[in-house]
């Protein structure tokens, strides 16, 4: 019993800790339209802590020059500063190793490069490659580019009406042509949390190969790539609270090591000639041209930041939050809250009545509620559930209940203006 309590307490001390790092975050101390900013976008985008900020402004200030190339101290201090995030994210993912870190401009470059190198590599016209009807575009239309070029087909699981994948087709779905299996760890446009453990052991068993898009993950959970046993897993910094235009590929190395470039230019080579060019080792080899250094600074910072965090206490935030945030938003009239599913990362999809979703978000944007309206980037979402647009408020660690009561007056704003 007392251990119960000990724990009880810790998490109560922890969950004080996450209500407290919202003061870390300066763009969310600022008034917009003269009321205090509520930001609710962070599926789109998160803000950052001001040592993500300090991180990239030291590293531009004192530290910036290009890497790998020079022998001077301001190469060799941007060098280690480079390399050392790619350290600390690997640590942070439980990756085996380095080389298998590659660093891109974000998901939606990390899954282009899978999918063009991959692709090329193994595709043929009897192969299948599966995909889900929850995806982003991004996990789309980099596998529609590879099949056009191979001829390989694209399956996509369906979803049940509540928004979860549908297990039993996909059971359905996968068979031995199926070479490759492309799936989102949580839908921005819906939340839902899809089951990993069995969808990656289904891929395992049809010897498909599986890669994650984990865009909206890893803000909310620690990633354990080794733990989840997938070949791939693709993020970007600006979802957790790093910069923009940076992102991770990792990948198992054996796979990366026989998969052929996906750019050329400079730092992918170890040497050139016209009757021969050599690649280099991995990571370089998918690492074409000067990278985006201050980016991976900031990353690394990024990390640096979700380490010190408890994500026992910000799972129970963020959970509480969305139950809140559901349970107020379905009192007002005409609410419908797209994507249902049991197991849900803390984003609220919804509509209401018939008043426009962009008029909605236009309408709580003047009373200082930023959310997203629109598509989402996931227009068979969309299609699934009969809706144009959504509006969708996403909470991050540094959103409280007050956000969500702001949020609620400014839609009961909306239906005054409406009815
Ligand atoms: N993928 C981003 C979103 O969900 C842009 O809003």
């Amino acid at each position: 019993m007392s251990s119960v309590l000990e724990s009880q307490n810790t998490l109560s001390h922890a969950h004080a800790d996450i209500l407290a790092l919202r003061k870390d975050f300066p763009a969310l101390q600022q008034d917009v339209y003269e009321k205090p900013l509520v930001y609710l976008d962070s599926a789109a985008s998160t803000q950052r802590p001001q040592a993500v900020i300090d991180a990239v402004v030291t590293h531009e200030r004192t530290n910036h020059a290009n890497v790998h190339r020079g022998v001077h101290q301001l190469s060799q201090r941007s060098t280690e500063a480079y390399e050392g995030a790619r350290e600390k994210i690997r640590a942070y993912i439980n990756a085996g190793s380095c080389e298998e870190i590659i660093f891109t401009s974000g998901t939606t470059e990390s899954i282009n490069l899978v999918a063009a190198s991959l692709g090329k590599s193994r595709l043929t016209d009897s192969d299948e490659v599966v995909v889900t009807w929850m995806e982003h575009h991004s996990n789309i239309v980099p596998w529609q580019l590879i099949c056009e070029q191979t001829g390989a087909q694209l399956l996509a699981v369906p979803m049940t009406p509540d928004g979860e994948l549908d297990l039993d087709e996909y059971d359905q779905l996968l068979s031995d042509r199926t070479k490759i299996v492309a799936v989102g760890h949580v839908s921005n446009a819906l939340g839902t949390i899809n089951p990993l453990e069995q969808i990656i052991a289904k891929a395992r068993d049809a010897d498909a190969l599986i890669i994650i898009d984990g865009a909206q993950a890893t803000p909310h959970f620690r990633i354990d790539v080794q733990a989840l046993d997938c070949d791939f897993y693709a993020f970007s910094g600006h979802k957790m609270f790093g910069p923009t235009g940076i992102g991770v590929l990792y990948g198992k190395s054996s796979l990366l090591d026989a998969m052929p470039p996906y750019q050329g230019g400079g730092e992918m080579i170890l040497t050139v000639s016209f009757k021969e060019t050599l690649y280099n080792t991995l990571p370089y080899k998918f690492e074409a041209g000067t990278p985006n250094i201050s980016g991976a600074v900031g990353l690394g910072a990024a990390i640096d930041y979700l380490s010190d965090i408890n994500f026992e206490a910000l799972a129970q935030h963020e959970s509480d939050l969305l139950s809140y945030a559901t349970t107020e938003f379905i009192k007002l009239p005409g609410a419908r809250i797209i994507g249902t599913a049991k197991d849900k990362a803390s984003v609220l999809s919804f509509t209401l009545g018939d008043i426009h979703a962009h008029d909605l978000g236009t309408i709580v944007d003047r009373e200082g509620v930023a959310i997203r309206t629109g598509h989402h980037c996931a227009m068979p979402v969309m299609e699934h559930f009969q809706v144009a647009a959504t509006g969708r408020a996403s909470f991050a660690l540094y959103n409280n209940r007050d956000d969500v009561d702001r949020l609620i007056l400014g839609l009961q704003r909306a239906l005054e203006l409406f009815a």
